[in-house]
C-alpha cells in the first residue's frame, strides 16, 4: 500500500494536487517538486525524459504504486516513453499517468466555435501534443498554440503579480487570440498557469472560457480508479499529504503554503 505520487517540475502540480485532494480526500499523497531544476519548458526532450524518470523512480522507491505527472511538459515529452519502455522493466505493476490526455478528451465540449487556443511552455507547444490529441478526439476543432516562456519563471519566483509580470501575461494572451479571433476556449496547458487564471479572465473578451486542468484531472483519476480496482486496492487511505522538493525547503514551504492555502513542511531530496 502506498500514497499517490504527484510530480511536477516545481509548484505547478500543486494546482492539480489541490483539486485531486478535494475530490479524493481519503487517499494519501506524496508531492514531488523538482524546483531546483525548474523550469523544464526550455529543456530538450532527452533531459525532460531523464529528469522525469528520476522523479518517478524516487516516488516508486518511496512506495507509490501510481504516479501522476502533474506537469504538461513532462507528460508531453516523457510519459509515453516511460509507459512503454521503462515501466515494463522497472515496475510492471505500477502506473504513471499524465495530464494532457484527460484535458484533450474533454475540451471539445467547451467550445461552440470549435476554435481552441492553447497556452503552454515552449516544450509542450513544440511537442504538438495538444494539437495531435485534440484532433484525435475532436476532429472538427481547430487548435492554435502560443508558448509563454516567461510565465513559469514569473510564478516560480513569485513575480507574476507585478507591473512587468502582468504586461508579459497580457501580451501573450493577446498574441494567442490574434492568431484566431474565433477562439472561445483557452486551455491553460501548463499546471503553473491556474495561478494566473483570474487575471487572464480579465484580459480575454467576454464569452471566452479559460480552462484549467485540475478539476478535469481529478475527475479522470476518480474514473481511472473506479475502472482499475486492482490499482485502487494498492493505495493507502489516511488522508495525508507529504511534500518533497529538490530545492531549499525554506523557499518551498513559503511558496507552497501560499499555493495550497495551508501550511506546508517539505522534506529536501536530491534527485
Ligand atoms: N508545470 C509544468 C507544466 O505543466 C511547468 C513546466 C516547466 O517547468 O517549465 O508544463
Amino acid at each position: 500500500m502506498g500514497a499517490i505520487g504527484i510530480f511536477d517540475s516545481g509548484y505547478g502540480g500543486l494546482t492539480i494536487l489541490k483539486d485531486i485532494r478535494e475530490k479524493l480526500p481519503a487517499y494519501d499523497y506524496l508531492y514531488l517538486g523538482d524546483n531546483a531544476r525548474a523550469p523544464y519548458g526550455p529543456r530538450s526532450f532527452d533531459v525532460v525524459y531523464q529528469y522525469t524518470l528520476e522523479a518517478v523512480q524516487e516516488l516508486f522507491d518511496r512506495g507509490c504504486h501510481l504516479v501522476i505527472l502533474a506537469c504538461n511538459t513532462a507528460s508531453a515529452k516523457a510519459l509515453r516513453t516511460i509507459q512503454q519502455n521503462d515501466l515494463p522493466n522497472i515496475a510492471p505493476n505500477r502506473r504513471v499517468l499524465g495530464v494532457i490526455r484527460p484535458s484533450t478528451e474533454i475540451v471539445g465540449q467547451y467550445s461552440r466555435s470549435k476554435s481552441i487556443g492553447i497556452l503552454a511552455t515552449e516544450g509542450t507547444v513544440a511537442s504538438e501534443s495538444y494539437v495531435i490529441e485534440i484532433k484525435k478526439f475532436w476532429p472538427q476543432c481547430s487548435v492554435v498554440q502560443h508558448a509563454c516562456p516567461l510565465w513559469v519563471p514569473l510564478i516560480e519566483n513569485n513575480e507574476y503579480d507585478t507591473h512587468a509580470g502582468r504586461e508579459f501575461i497580457e501580451k501573450d494572451v493577446t498574441t494567442l487570440l490574434k492568431k484566431d479571433p474565433k477562439i472561445d476556449t483557452i486551455v491553460l496547458g501548463c499546471t503553473h498557469y491556474p495561478v494566473l487564471q483570474k487575471y487572464i479572465e480579465t484580459i480575454v473578451p467576454e464569452g471566452v472560457k479559460v480552462v484549467s486542468q485540475g478539476g478535469i484531472v481529478a475527475a479522470s483519476l476518480e474514473d481511472y480508479l473506479r475502472r482499475h480496482p486492482w490499482m485502487d486496492s494498492k493505495l493507502s487511505r489516511n488522508g495525508s499529504v507529504h511534500y518533497l522538493t529538490s530545492e531549499s525547503t525554506d523557499i518551498f514551504n513559503k511558496q507552497a503554503s501560499e499555493f495550497m492555502g495551508s501550511s506546508v513542511a517539505a522534506t529536501h531530496i536530491t534527485l
